[in-house]
């Protein structure tokens, strides 16, 4: 029995079984594989390792099993540290009252006895799933209200001194001796950067500031080149060393707010330099259809692994080691790209995942 199964069409969530009857294990998950992606265990502790690395969307276990049996299973894994706590459904010979509420009380949700009608199986699972899905969108906006406050509050105390920085600029230039103040000079040339990131800064903040008031970006029509161009000078430093490749179908204006959108394709470049590793290559590639723009970021690493691609986009989720990464870099640009009309998706190319931003096309001008 492989320990995973894969569903030949859509996933609809992974799903852990922990059986030790092998021939009625191969079967629930043939069943189940159509919709699901299926993880497989004999025992307890063998379950209970998958869970933690996996973290699976429902848990389906037998109660007598060899070493840990399925109670003491379902409180362990209830246990695992990531949120929500996904449901388990025990599946058991023994049918009486009180080891349903032994079930229960260590955190089952449902309870089906053997032998069981193959369609009841999967009518429960779809509604634990179902329900599953619903408690992770409340969850989710919940983190995204958080951030909401967190990131006005960020961009409040970002403001003053970023607007310091900037109002400073032109005054320190009028100041400097004639020989440095040729726009050539490299001392001239560091202020002007200095002074563009201060504006970036100041811009990003009062969008902050500015969409949690009225939930507005200021909207304008940009070459997408130039979009592009701020969001590779912003990530020169994490993408130094590595081939990059553009494939540039569309040419066009985009609508958009273009230090936020700049900001979107420099975290989603970020992460590509991090997935590629040093050596590896990074695609830059954007195309329209009638309706729409796309940009897309893919890249020459591993690709997202099946079992974490629901939970990328969560907030603070990472694989980073601790201090390395906040998590918050897909969030909050699917939140952005949102605020534009438009998405942001991973999508299969062949072997590869690419990130894809769509937006709207923008209005024919007059
Ligand atoms: N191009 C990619 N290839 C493979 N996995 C990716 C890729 N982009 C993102 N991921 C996965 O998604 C997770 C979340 O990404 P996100 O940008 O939200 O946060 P982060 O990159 O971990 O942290 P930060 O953005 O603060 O550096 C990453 O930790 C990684 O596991
Ligand atoms: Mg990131």
């Amino acid at each position: 029995m492989p320990p995973r199964i894969d569903p030949l069409g859509t996933s609809h969530g992974t799903i852990l079984l922990a059986e030790d009857d092998l021939a009625l294990a191969g079967s629930i998950a043939r069943l189940l594989s159509e919709d699901h992606a299926i993880l497989v265990a004999h025992d307890g502790a063998t379950a209970l390792a998958l869970a933690e690395q996996h973290h699976p969307d429902l848990l389906i276990t037998d109660v007598q099993m060899p070493g840990m049996d399925g109670f003491e299973l379902t409180r362990r894994f209830r246990d695992i540290p990531g949120v929500p706590p996904a449901p388990v459904l025990v599946l058991t010979a023994r049918a009486g009252i009180d080891d349903r509420l032994v079930g229960f009380g260590v955190g089952a949700v449902d309870y089906l006895t053997k032998p069981f009608d193959p369609v009841e199986l999967r009518a429960r699972v779809r509604a634990q799933l179902a329900h599953r899905a619903l408690t992770r969108q409340l969850y989710d906006a919940e983190k995204l209200a958080s951030l909401g406050a967190m990131s006005a509050g960020l961009a409040h105390e970002l403001r003053n001194p970023a607007n310091g920085i900037v109002n400073a600029v032109a005054p320190l230039k009028e100041m400097l001796p004639p020989e440095l103040a040729d726009p050539e000079h490299p001392v001239t040339q560091l202020i002007d950067v200095m002074a563009e990131c201060a504006d970036q800064v100041a811009f990003l903040s009062r969008q902050l500031l500015g969409f949690r008031r009225s939930g507005d970006l200021d909207l304008r029509r940009v070459p997408v080149g130039d979009v592009i161009d701020r969001a590779l000078a912003n990530a020169s430093a994490a993408i130094s060393g590595l081939d990059l490749r553009t494939r540039t179908e569309y040419t066009g204006p985009i609508r958009c707010a273009a230090p936020v959108m700049s900001q979107v394709l420099t975290n989603l470049l970020e992460n590509a330099a991090h997935a590629a590793g040093p050596g590896g290559w990074i695609e830059l590639a954007t195309s329209k259809r009638p309706g729409r723009v796309t940009i897309e970021v893919t890249d020459s690493g591993p690709g997202v692994p099946q079992a974490i691609r629901d939970r990328i986009f969560e907030p603070f989720f990472t694989t980073k080691p601790p201090g390395q990464g906040t998590g918050l870099g897909l969030s909050t640009s699917r939140d952005l790209v949102h605020r534009h009309g438009g998405t942001l998706e991973l999508r299969a190319r062949g072997d590869r995942t690419v990130f894809a931003v769509d937006l709207p096309e923008p209005p024919e001008v007059s």
